[in-house]
């Protein structure tokens, strides 16, 4: 089955608990973390991720879009994320990394910009639990899928086949009930959608919708 995971860089801040409740057919709960320097926009940091840790029922999926994420990405798992994502072009060692975000009992990701080339991590994919390949330039949300960040989806999906492994492979970034069967047919298993979620009326019935959408790509 897809999984959906719902972006609450689209809900309203200050009402989050609300908003936690409006996503209960979510697989996952999408967090992005962003610090001014990486991307050029700002966030939350891992107080606030903290609290959210606390009060949601559904395990979270943190993105984090931060320079140096070999001092701040543990300290995510260690608060209880399911899985914590860092960019490739901000790591200095990313093996290393995702090993010790697995000894802290996270799922370990690395996410790639729209220009990045996966070449030199397809040797390295036992290494990760997922590859999140962003389809808009990280920073904001409603902004529109890239399609040509595909080829390299199909690339990572291929490889992943020919292993054998059971490595995730999310998309982020402008996902809507159509762009959502390009990326699954494309070979992705993990949608991140935030405003196509939380501007729905019924966003829990979206979500269900966009799984739908993603299971009837072949
Ligand atoms: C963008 C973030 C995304 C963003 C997606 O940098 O990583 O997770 O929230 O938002 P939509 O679905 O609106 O493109
Ligand atoms: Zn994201």
């Amino acid at each position: 089955m897809p999984r959906i995971n719902p972006s609450i860089l689209a809900a309203d801040f200050v009402n989050m608990q609300h908003e936690l409740g409006r996503i209960s057919s979510a697989d996952l709960v999408h967090v992005d973390v962003m610090d001014n320097h990486f991307v050029p926009n700002l966030t939350f940091g891992p107080q606030m991720v903290g609290r959210i840790q606390d009060v949601s029922p559904i395990p979270l999926d943190v993105h984090l879009m931060i320079t140096d994420p070999e001092r701040w990405a543990p300290g995510y798992a260690e608060l209880g994320a399911y899985s914590v994502t860092f960019h490739a072009e901000a790591s200095s060692d990313p093996v290393a990394l995702a090993r010790r975000l697995r000894d802290l009992g996270a799922r370990a990701g690395i996410a790639l910009k729209p220009g990045t080339e996966p070449d030199g991590y397809l040797d390295l994919l036992e290494e990760f639990d997922q590859v999140l390949v962003m389809t808009v330039e990280p920073g904001f949300g409603g902004q529109s899928f890239m399609p040509e960040t595909m080829p390299k989806l199909r690339r990572l999906r291929d490889a992943v086949t020919a292993r054998g492994l059971d490595v995730w492979l999310q998309v982020d970034g402008g996902i809507t009930e159509e762009t959502i069967v390009t990326a699954a047919e494309a070979g992705a298993d993990t949608f991140v959608a935030g405003s196509s979620v939380f501007r729905a009326d019924h966003p829990a019935a979206q979500i269900d919708l966009l799984r739908e959408r993603a299971s009837s790509a072949h």
